[in-house]
């Protein structure tokens, strides 16, 4: 039976991890032979290489090594994916030389596993390198996984020495959060207890190897509903046709449904759904599709498809644990790049956090990270990312870090925390008109600039709207009376609405001064209306003066003057009072993004 005639759930993805010399390769050789899973010619290349070395045996751990160079030098150098199968299951397991190879495709998503196959030599017991896969596995959330007491033939089947690395091995893992986890006595190298149960290793009663891994779900694959397609290429190959393609980490997409563009926040409708190259109603998790929409719009990789009302945080700062893999050891401060699902941007580390101590699992302060070490880190990224946490969904919890210089991969991470705007993204629902009052001078403006510019910087539509620049176009035709402000008003309340209808968060600075004026706003822009009160004294803004008016005013040289000559009524239902003397500005906008965050939910 082919591969591809066989239905997902029966193939089972098991990573591997073992420290060097472990028999790691003998025992995949192992299970690969006894099940059938080389071709004859491949079997017979093994042992004429095996037999110009002089080995007696064919040298199994030559079949799993597989690359050409290895079995030059004798060395592993690269992550390889081995598949066997029995009757019950299909397996893939991802070989790699060391646990920096299956960490960083793990972290990826390259290779989802269901289970971990941890090797411990039974000479050497539970080393620093087995507690590092251990641990490795628990933060990868890995679902199953079997350890295999390797080499027994060399600790003369001692029951003994297998129930002292058992007893470590759980010891240890009390800390962790590991679950489901199974313990192996076996000699890869003489077939003991791998595909067949061992005569030889009488006091053991449980599993074989392979019976084991038979018994495996594929649990580790199972990912939340939410929607979450990470654009990889537009597709034009004319004029009238432009789609989109990218594989479905997580969710399903229906042909026909609205759709939320990240970061633009434009929707969509889905007009067709290629799965492959066939049209299809739907699509899950792990399809690769095509999708095209209703209109034309902009979409670039590293963009992100979702449902309106189901976005992951949209964020420019992220704490994560991350496995350190370079010789280089982390610098903070310094700009690296940050690649999660298709999207690639700059990001900087801003903090390591603290480093764990693998052996006690202490928390210690350090202030960078060096080859192997395992830490938290703070780090802020250039452009906004969209990301879910690991616990929560590990296709889009996982990242790499990389050296822009030399491109190497330098760590691989899996987010714990974003600070960002979580559920504010829901374009149609996020159109918000953010109405500032408040007297001339007040610091309207300069909110409403440094809120928008944050807003952009999550990803949002933000927009402003202000007096100043509305009345030397649209509003030219009028003055300072109390008609003409309450006309002022009215106009720039409907563009506002317009504005917010299209999921803009629009920022309108209008000195505002009556409430009855503020009432009419109110019920022209409906449920979307925020009202901001911006409460400067008018000593404070007299003090301020940036335009120099009051001073003008003062000597009579402008007429209706708010606050001197024209009445400023204090508003009777403002939704948010903000307080500028003596304040930040930092300080009052982020007042004021969280008085909006909760206003949209
Ligand atoms: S509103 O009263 O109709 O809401 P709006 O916010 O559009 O006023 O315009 C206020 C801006 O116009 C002030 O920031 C100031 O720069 C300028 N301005 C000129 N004359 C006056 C005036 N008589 N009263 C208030 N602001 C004035």
């Amino acid at each position: 039976m082919s591969l591809a005639s066989r239905s997902d759930a029966e193939i089972i993805r098991i990573s591997t991890a073992g420290s060097v010399d472990d028999g790691k390769s003998t025992l995949l050789g192992r299970l690969l032979v006894d099940t059938d899973s080389i071709y004859e010619d491949h079997y017979e290349a093994l042992k004429r290489t095996s037999d110009y070395r002089g080995e007696s045996d064919i040298n199994l751990a030559l079949l799993a090594d597989g690359l050409k160079a290895e079995r030059e030098q004798g060395i592993t150098i690269d992550v390889a994916y081995r598949y066997f199968s029995t009757a019950k299951k299909r397996f893939i397991v991802a070989d790699t030389p060391g646990h920096t190879q299956y960490t960083r495709n793990m972290i990826t998503g390259a290779s989802t596993a269901d289970a971990s196959m941890i090797l411990i030599d039974a000479r050497h017991g539970m080393t620093e390198q087995s507690k590092r896969h251990a641990f490795i596995t628990s933060l990868l959330r890995v679902p199953q996984v079997v350890v295999v007491i390797n080499k027994m033939d060399l600790v003369d089947y001692s029951e003994a020495v297998y129930e002292e690395i058992e007893a470590r091995f759980r010891e240890y893992s009390q800390k962790l959060a590991l679950s489901n986890i199974s313990f192996i006595p076996v000699s890869a190298l003489l077939g003991e207890n791998v595909v067949t149960r061992s005569s030889v290793i009488d006091w053991y009663k449980g599993q074989c190897v392979l019976e084991k891994l038979e018994d495996l779900t594929p649990e580790g694959r199972r990912t939340p509903p939410d929607l979450r397609l990470p654009i990889q290429y537009a597709v034009r190959p004319d004029q009238d046709f432009r789609g989109y393609m990218g594989r479905i980490e997580s969710g399903a997409v229906r042909s026909g449904e609205d759709l939320l563009i990240l970061p633009s926040g434009q929707t969509v409708t889905v007009k067709q759904l290629f799965d492959l190259d066939q049209e299809v109603q739907e699509a899950g998790t792990g399809s690769n599709v095509l999708v095209t929409f209703d209109r034309e719009v902009d979409v670039t990789r590293g963009d992100m498809l979702v449902r309106p009302r189901n976005v992951p945080s949209v964020t420019q700062s992220l704490e994560a644990v991350a496995c350190w893999m370079s010789e280089e050891p982390s610098v903070t401060g310094k700009r690296y790049l940050l690649r999660h699902t298709t999207r690639e941007v700059t990001a900087t580390l801003e903090e390591v956090v603290y480093r764990f101590d693998v052996e006690t699992l202490h928390r210690q302060q350090v202030h960078f990270l060096q080859m192997n070490d395992i830490g938290r880190l703070a780090l802020s990224t250039g452009k906004p990312v969209f990301v879910d946490t690991y616990e929560h969904n590990r296709s889009l919890g996982g990242f790499l870090l990389v050296d822009p210089v030399s491109n190497n991969v330098v760590a691989a991470g899996m987010i714990t925390r974003s600070q960002g705007s979580d559920s504010l993204v829901r374009a149609e629902k996020v159109g918000r008109v953010v109405w500032l009052t408040g007297l001339s001078g007040a610091g309207k403006s300069t909110i409403a600039d440094a809120l928008v510019e944050r807003l952009k910087r999550e990803g949002l539509m933000a927009a402003r709207l202000d007096g100043d620049d509305l009345r030397t176009g649209l509003n030219g035709d009028l003055g300072f009376s109390d008609v003409d402000r309450s006309e002022n008003l009215r106009r720039a309340a409907h563009v506002a609405k317009l504005f917010s209808g299209l999921g803009h968060i629009t920022i309108c600075s209008f000195i505002s001064p009556l409430n009855s004026d503020r009432q009419k706003i109110r019920e022209i822009i409906g449920e979307r209306y925020m009202e901001v009160y911006v409460r400067t004294s008018l000593a404070e803004c007299e003090r301020r003066d940036p335009k120099g008016l009051y001073k003008r005013a003062r000597a009579g040289e402008i007429r209706q003057f708010t606050g001197i000559t024209s009445t400023f009524e204090e508003p009777d239902r403002p939704d948010l009072v903000l307080d500028t003397e003596g304040l930040s500005i930092d300080h009052v906008v982020q007042q004021l993004a969280d008085a909006i965050r909760q206003h949209v939910e």
